[in-house]
């Protein structure tokens, strides 16, 4: 039994923080700690942060503020702040927030053990913001949130320089993790039972090209030797494209995703590969931005509307069901009512399955924090209403064309409120809801079986794939029964 304790970690941000913060929790493990859900009782809690938005910044700000008096009842508490705003913002976080004992921006990662154990011996706090430690290569053990669907950085930072975004100032240049590093995580992932894996990175399109550009052509050589008879070739002119097809071919692996797709270098290959693989899924999340090219311009984005529908035509020239979800940002400087106007037009024509839609925030340091005509509050939260009230007529229109069908579901568990209804995602990761007659625990943990007229009597585990006939469709997911 553990006696020392760490709080689940506060996360914050995209997938690649819920990346770092398996590998903190890993971490802690190593050096002894158990989790408790016990913010009080633990000895050590890290926060991981983001910036990409001033409105994530303010709510882990209110978090960080209230370790204030969590630390007051537990004074040998070690808080942690970790990830894009502690690397933003460095020590003057520390300055602003005294219960603060050590700020480690993003490139500590790996760094995190013996940074505690250093600061667990002397007690002196401790600012870790260089850009310079970077390393692409992942070390150590992590503990995964989920116990069937597993994270796999393959690249950390970013090139892009969207004017309106911070990521590239606090993740650093682009870093590739080699071939055997990523092989071998997967492996290990299916070894201990994963049967999904998603490949992350700020554009998964970039993998490798950083090895090209510096030389490094033997990593991508070595590369195909590790992942088996790939053509050596394909490794220098397509490197995103031949891991998919190695990471494909891994024994066990079920299904794979990846993302983010940047649509000015996703390629027709990697669509080509997709189509040709076995496990990997029929799911692009390609981020839009704007559908004005002018914006998109001013964004720094490098491809046009045009460009943009041209990929969708390609992309389901390949795979007509294809799932394709974005990122859309309203409210960008200098966006007008006809610019605005063309984004919901080209939501119209595009019909994602999914957008996440976002009100531009001004981030200082970037450029478009610096142009003038900035859109005022009120007209942003006007067009993102506007903007959400289109797409989600078009997910709902999208997944009423889903019901009749029978659709492939990796199970993901239980729902929170009715344990007798499970959820899943399609290959196309949309949410589908069935009834069970399953075992299942009540809060207190206690098993109580469910039985229901309609609830399927099949054996069901999360990860498994089953069957699901819908029979309903709403905006954000489908409900059906199963039928393996
Ligand atoms: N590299 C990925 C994800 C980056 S962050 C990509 O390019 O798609 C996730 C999303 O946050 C972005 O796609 C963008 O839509 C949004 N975002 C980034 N900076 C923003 C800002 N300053 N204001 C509002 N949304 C922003
Ligand atoms: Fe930000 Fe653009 Fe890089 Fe995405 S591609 S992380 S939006 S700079
Ligand atoms: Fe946020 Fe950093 Fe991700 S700013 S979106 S956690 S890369």
């Amino acid at each position: 039994m553990n006696d020392k304790t760490y709080y689940a970690i506060l996360n914050y941000g995209c997938q690649m923080n819920e990346s770092d913060a398996e590998h903190y929790a890993g971490q802690l493990e190593e050096l002894g700690y158990a989790r408790t859900e016990d913010l009080f009782q633990a000895d050590v809690v890290v926060v991981n942060t983001c910036c990409v938005r001033e409105s994530a910044e303010l709510r882990i700000l209110g978090k960080i503020g209230e370790l204030k008096n969590v630390k007051a009842h537990h004074p040998g508490q070690v808080i942690c702040v970790a990830g894009c705003m502690a690397q933003k913002d460095g020590a003057a976080l520390v300055k602003k927030y005294p219960q603060i004992d050590l700020l480690l921006g993003t490139s500590y990662v790996n760094s995190f053990k013996k940074i505690l154990q250093d600061y667990l011996e002397e007690r002196r706090k401790g600012v870790f913001t260089s850009l310079e430690v970077q390393s692409s290569e992942f070390e150590g053990h992590r503990v995964r949130e989920s116990g069937f669907s597993a994270w796999v950085p393959i690249m950390y930072g970013c090139n892009n320089f969207c004017t309106y975004c911070i990521v590239p100032y606090v993740r650093g240049r682009e870093r590739s993790r080699s071939i055997e590093n990523i092989l071998d995580e997967v492996r290990t992932a299916v070894a201990n039972g994963y049967k999904e894996i998603t490949l992350l990175g700020q554009n998964v399109d970039s993998y490798g090209k950083d090895f090209l550009r510096n030389h490094e052509e033997e990593k991508l050589l070595s590369v195909s030797t590790a992942a088996g008879e790939e053509d050596k070739e394909a490794w220098k002119t397509e490197p995103f494209a031949a891991l998919l097809k190695a990471v494909d071919k891994v024994p066990g692996v079920e299904r794979v995703h990846f993302m983010t797709s940047h649509p000015r270098d996703m390629s027709e290959e990697v669509i080509k590969t997709v189509a040709g693989g076995t496990h990997l899924c029929e799911h692009f999340h390609v981020a839009l931005q704007s559908g004005s090219s002018r914006i998109l311009k001013a964004m720094n984005r490098g491809y046009t509307r045009e460009r943009f529908l041209e990929l969708v035509k390609t992309i389901r020239s390949y795979i007509p069901q294809a799932s394709i979800t974005t990122d859309i940002i309203v409210g960008f400087p200098g966006e007008t009512e006809e610019d605005f106007a063309e984004t919901c037009s080209l939501v119209e024509e595009v019909g994602f399955d999914s957008a996440f839609t976002f009100i531009y925030s001004k981030r200082s340091g970037t450029p478009a924090a610096r142009m003038k005509e900035q859109v005022p509050d009120d007209v942003k939260h006007a067009r993102l209403e506007k903007l959400m009230e289109v797409q989600n007529a078009r997910s709902l229109c999208i997944n009423r064309k889903l019901v009749g069908q029978t659709v492939e579901v990796m199970a993901e568990g239980p729902t929170e409120k009715h344990p007798e209804t499970w959820s899943g995602r399609t290959r196309g990761n949309k949410l589908v809801l069935w009834l069970q007659n399953t075992p299942a625990e009540d809060a207190d943990g206690n098993e109580r079986t469910v039985n229901t007229a309609e609830g399927s009597n099949l054996p069901v585990c999360p990860g498994q794939l089953v069957h699901v006939k819908v029979e309903s469709a709403q905006t954000w997911l489908v409900k059906g029964s199963r039928v393996d």
